[in-house]
């Protein structure tokens, strides 16, 4: 392939250096094209064939199906690995020796505590607050409590910003759905891993013993690994670009908590149940609900099909779906919005509507049932979500703040009134 592209402008010609990624991605860079041209700028809505960076942490090929951290296959790390471990390959880029596993997964034990006065700002919302608004709000309140920026130029700066986040952040998922149950706030048990952690946080109540199901720990195990990164999405971008202003780190999670609450990003799982389960009190009639994807004067559309980079299928739903097919039936768990989940899949991908759209299930079509199943209520899902993605979150901010990389800035395409003199009121 040639080094440069050439883009022709007015019969002028401009020289575009062609990039090309360790997998042989290709990409134009049109970082001088501005200045080139004299103010010509590229339009693309929704940054579909926009790279707003080089990253060496995450590989997908939506066309091939492919999800790689660090160059480790989705799969390979989901049946081997564990979410902790994984948090340290996609932060550092390598998987951790056995004494750096053990420094690591002690220091974010070490930081499970949050400030007694925390519980003050959680009092404060009503019971019925959503635990996203809770936790994006919360996450930027511990900067309150460490106002002392990362030095971003010190590793053990960086370091102990790191495993503080790591360790309080399932701290507030906890607590925030205590708030909601109105049940007492656990703290972590040092002698517990990372997920056991979380579930006794989320379940033990004071007058019951709880043991932790280790069925149900390892599909949570395996929910989070897949969670953990998916490349430049829109709350891994909101939190680069917020994080490019040198705003503090916990600053930017918070802004990558609220992006990711949309329903058309983390929110779809919990989209999804809410879609099953109407379907299921509308007498289960899955072909009503297709016709009504289908039909582009109705705004339903099926909540856990399609996905902006995955045209073939999702790795992540894969995994996840036989992950499903184990968890219930070895937590023994019968629910209708199972079949109906199962036959809307099956007519979906018949459908040519679906297939020539490329339409497929992604992670969310499945995460939900599992969640379900584990005994986590539907407005929990996407809280479960920020947890699984926020590694992915440090480690692009990491990357983003390493590379020392310029502000996020994006240009626009002005399509609005040109100069006009101002009407005094009466005038109007
Ligand atoms: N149901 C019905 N039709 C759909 C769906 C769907 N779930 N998704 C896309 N389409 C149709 C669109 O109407 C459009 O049809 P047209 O070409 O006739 O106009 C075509 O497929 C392309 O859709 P776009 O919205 O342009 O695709 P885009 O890549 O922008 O959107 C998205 C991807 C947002 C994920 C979309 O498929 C969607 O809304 N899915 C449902 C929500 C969902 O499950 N989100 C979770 C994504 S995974 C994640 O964030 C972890």
């Amino acid at each position: 392939m040639s080094k440069n592209a050439i883009l022709q402008i007015d019969g002028k010609s401009y020289e575009l250096p062609i990039l090309k990624g360790t997998e042989n991605e290709v990409a134009l860079d049109i970082s001088s094209l501005r200045s080139a041209t004299n103010g010509v700028i590229t339009y693309d809505p929704g940054f579909k064939n926009t790279g707003s960076c080089k990253s060496a942490i995450t590989f997908l090929d939506g066309e091939k199906g492919i999800l790689r951290y660090r160059g480790y296959s989705i799969e390979d790390l989901a049946e081997n690995s564990n979410f902790l471990e994984v948090a340290y390959l996609i932060i550092f880029g390598e998987l951790p020796t056995k004494d750096q596993f053990e420094k690591f997964e002690n220091d974010v034990k070490g930081q499970a505590i949050l400030n007694e006065e925390m519980k003050n700002i959680i009092n404060g919302f009503p019971r019925s607050a959503h635990p996203m608004g809770m936790l994006s709000s919360l996450t930027s309140a511990l900067t309150a409590f460490n106002p002392s920026p990362v030095n971003v130029k010190s590793e053990a700066d960086m370091y102990n910003a790191i495993v503080k986040i790591l360790g309080k952040f399932q701290v507030l998922v906890a607590w925030v759905y205590a708030k909601n149950q109105g049940t007492p706030r656990n703290y972590a048990d040092y002698n517990l891993d990372y997920v056991s952690n979380i579930m006794q946080m989320l379940f033990r109540i004071p007058i019951k013993k709880y043991t932790v199901n280790p069925i149900a720990a390892k599909a949570l195990d395996k929910l989070l690994i897949l969670h953990e990164d998916h490349e430049q999405n829109c709350s891994t971008s909101t939190v680069r670009i917020v994080g490019s202003s040198e705003a503090g780190l916990f600053a930017s999670l918070s802004a990558g908590v609220s992006a990711l609450w949309g329903r058309l990003h983390g929110g779809a799982n919990q989209a999804v149940i809410e879609m099953l389960e109407q379907i299921n009190k509308d007498g289960g009639d899955v072909e009503k609900y297709i016709l009504k994807a289908k039909d582009p004067n109705d705004p339903f559309r099926l909540m856990g099909f399609g996905h902006r980079v995955y045209k073939n299928f999702d790795p992540r739903a894969k995994i996840i779906k036989a992950a499903a097919d184990d968890v219930l039936a070895e937590l023994h768990v019968k629910d209708p919005i199972l079949k109906i989940a199962r036959h809307l899949e099956e007519v979906a991908l018949k459908d040519d509507y679906f297939v020539s759209r490329k339409l497929y299930p992604n992670v969310d079509f499945y995460s939900g049932i599992i969640y379900k199943a584990l005994g986590i209520p539907s407005e929990m899902f996407t809280v479960m979500f920020a947890l699984g993605r926020l590694p992915g979150w440090i480690a692009q901010w990491r990357e983003m703040r390493l590379n020392v990389e310029p502000i996020g800035r994006p240009r626009q395409l002005y399509v609005g009134q040109t100069l006009r003199p101002y009407k005094t009121l009466n005038k109007r």
